[in-house]
C-alpha cells in the first residue's frame, strides 16, 4: 500500500516536473505584452507554464489587437520536452496579422537562439504565408522563451 502511494506519488512529480517559462522584453515604451495558449484561452502575462504548453501566440496588446494577437504581429511558439520546442513570428494576412512593432524572441533555459523581425519585408525570418515558415526551435528539456517587442 505504501509502496504504491510511493509509486504514484514519485509518478506525479515526475510528470508535474514539466516547466516553460514565458517572460516579454517590451522596448516599445506602449503596450501590454500577453499570450495565450492552447489549454488556457485567456490571455495572460509573463508567467510559468507548469506542463507542455502548446499552440502558444504572444502579441502586444496596445488597443488594435483582438484578443488572440490577431490584426498584430505575433510570436507563436511549442514548448515541450517530448521532441522539439519551437517558435516563429506570424506576419500572415490570411490570419489578418501584420507588421505594427519589431518582434522578435529568444528562447531561455537551455536554448538562446531565436529570431527577431525590425521591419515589414522581413521575409527570411517572419512567416508572410503559410508554406514558407521560418522556425527556430529548442530540444532543451523545461526551455522558456522570452518575446521581444520593439
Ligand atoms: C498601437 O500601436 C500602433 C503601432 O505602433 C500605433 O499606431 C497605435 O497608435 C497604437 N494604439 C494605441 C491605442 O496605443
Ligand atoms: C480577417 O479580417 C476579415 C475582415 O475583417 C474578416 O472577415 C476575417 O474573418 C478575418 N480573418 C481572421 C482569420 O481573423
Ligand atoms: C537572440 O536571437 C537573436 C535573433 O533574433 C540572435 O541574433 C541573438 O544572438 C540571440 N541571443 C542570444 C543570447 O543567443
Amino acid at each position: 500500500m505504501f509502496a504504491i502511494a510511493a509509486a504514484a506519488l514519485a509518478l506525479a512529480t515526475f510528470v508535474a516536473a514539466e516547466s516553460h517559462q514565458v517572460t516579454f522584453t517590451n522596448n516599445c515604451g506602449y503596450g501590454t505584452p500577453l499570450f495565450l495558449y492552447s489549454s488556457d484561452g485567456t490571455p495572460q502575462g509573463a508567467t510559468t507554464i507548469q506542463a507542455p504548453l502548446s499552440g502558444g501566440i504572444a502579441w502586444l496588446e496596445n488597443g488594435s489587437c483582438t484578443t488572440d494577437g490577431v490584426n498584430c504581429g505575433a510570436v507563436e511558439f511549442t514548448l515541450v520536452n517530448t521532441g522539439y520546442s519551437q517558435a516563429d513570428i506570424t506576419l500572415e494576412p490570411e490570419g489578418n496579422h501584420t507588421y505594427l512593432y519589431p518582434i522578435g524572441f529568444n528562447f531561455t533555459n537551455g536554448c538562446s537562439n531565436g529570431l527577431f523581425c525590425d521591419n515589414s519585408n522581413c521575409k527570411n525570418v517572419a512567416s508572410f504565408t503559410p508554406t514558407q515558415v521560418p522556425l527556430a526551435q529548442c530540444s532543451a528539456d523545461n526551455c522558456g522563451i522570452n518575446v521581444i517587442f520593439c
